[in-house]
């Protein structure tokens, strides 16, 4: 029989890797398009160790079109997941023009491209960052929309032109789901998370420091209206949110009628603090991982958890892993990095 067919774009980068090895796991049929821009060339291999099994890689330009259209055709690709695309809030005030190219440009030139071929269902990468800054407990799919930076703004485009492509019929069916803020690793150590200057985040500042690549994480602010005044997160652990894409694409398989576009949160419903995230960290690793407390960061806010019950409702789908487990596979994946490149710094 033959499998269902899914093309993951960006699928050799931190998350997308994490969903292609769930994909295989659940029997579905993977092809990966990744320009590689930021993901080590020997993912593949890395994933082909995993799953045991050997991994169809294009390697290419979402934003290539006619590429994306022969790969649709040739592979019978039934669902897309589409994460491709930059992810850095803070570059993204630096290079907007870049951010709107390569996400809003890449999500319309796979569309268009999903459009010439048999139509293909898709799943969208969206994040937290759509939603307006708010001082609600938890973020339900209802709470009010509006980015505060040029990437969130891409991300909210694209949903709206999924949308509109959807209610056209040029997209049959579609699940946007927004990212609340996934760390962790897959449990073999193999893949996870790589370094980047431009990473905002947390969790790769902390792993980073406790390798010895950074001397001490800032803590952006302590006087926030929190129980210990630092900020609170929803951390998820990446191979959960990995099987959420798996229960989207389920659910979009099984939807009827089609000419749909829902939204859903991927997050685990419980906020963490930075202090409390450092701590956690500082456990898995054995020795405190140092810290500083510096000023409030332009563009933060106090609070951002997800309400995760419309993707438990329609997805079947809730995060199971703990805060302890995310800090320890992402420290295992951390140190084999460090083994790999010792003398990398950031
Ligand atoms: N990591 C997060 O905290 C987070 C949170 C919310 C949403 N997201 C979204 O999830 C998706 C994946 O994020 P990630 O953390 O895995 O990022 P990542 O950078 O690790 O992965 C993105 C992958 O896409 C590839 N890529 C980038 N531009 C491309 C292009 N034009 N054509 C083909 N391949 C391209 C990169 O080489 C990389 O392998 C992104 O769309 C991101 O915006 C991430």
């Amino acid at each position: 029989m033959k499998k269902i067919g899914v093309l993951v774009t960006g699928g050799a980068g931190y998350i997308g890797s994490h969903v292609v090895v769930e994909l295989i796991e659940e029997g579905f049929g993977v092809v990966i398009l990744d320009n590689f821009e930021n993901a080590e060339s020997d993912v593949p291999q890395r994933l082909e160790r995993i799953v045991g099994d050997e991994i169809r890689v294009v390697r290419g330009d979402v934003r290539n079109g006619t590429l994306v259209a022969e790969t649709l055709k040739k592979s019978g690709i039934d669902i897309v997941v589409h994460l491709a695309g930059k992810k850095a809030v803070g570059e993204s005030f630096s290079k907007p023009l870049d951010y709107y190219d390569a996400n809003v440009g890449g999500a319309i030139s796979l569309l268009e491209a999903m459009q010439s071929s048999n139509k293909p269902a898709l799943v969208f990468s969206s994040s937290a960052t759509v939603y307006a800054p708010s001082d609600r407990m938890l973020l339900s799919e209802s709470a009010d929309l509006g980015p505060i930076n040029p990437y969130g703004r891409s991300k909210l485009m694209i949903e709206e032109i999924v949308s509109d492509a959807v209610i056209s019929g040029d997209l049959t069916s579609a699940i946007t789901l927004r990212y609340f803020n996934p760390v962790g690793a897959h449990p073999s150590a193999m893949i996870g998370e790589q370094p980047s200057n431009a990473s905002n985040n947390l969790f790769p500042f902390i792993a980073q420091t406790a390798a010895g690549w950074r001397e001490r994480v800032r803590v952006f602010g302590d006087d926030y209206p929190t129980p210990d005044g630092t900020g609170v997160r929803d951390y998820i652990h990446v191979v959960d949110l990995a099987r959420g894409h798996v229960a989207a694409i389920r659910h979009l398989m099984g939807r009827s009628p089609q000419g749909k576009h829902s939204k859903v949160n991927l997050g685990t419903g419980t906020g963490y603090s930075v202090k409390e995230a450092i701590d956690a960290f500082s456990q898995a690793c054995g020795f405190e991982v140092p810290h500083d407390i510096v000023g409030r960061r332009p563009g933060d806010v106090s609070t951002c958890v997800a309400d995760p019950r419309l993707a438990a409702e329609t997805l079947g789908w809730r995060a199971e892993m703990s805060l302890e487990r995310m800090c320890c596979d992402h420290w295992a994946f951390q140190r084999t990095l460090r083994d790999r490149r010792p003398d990398d710094r950031v």
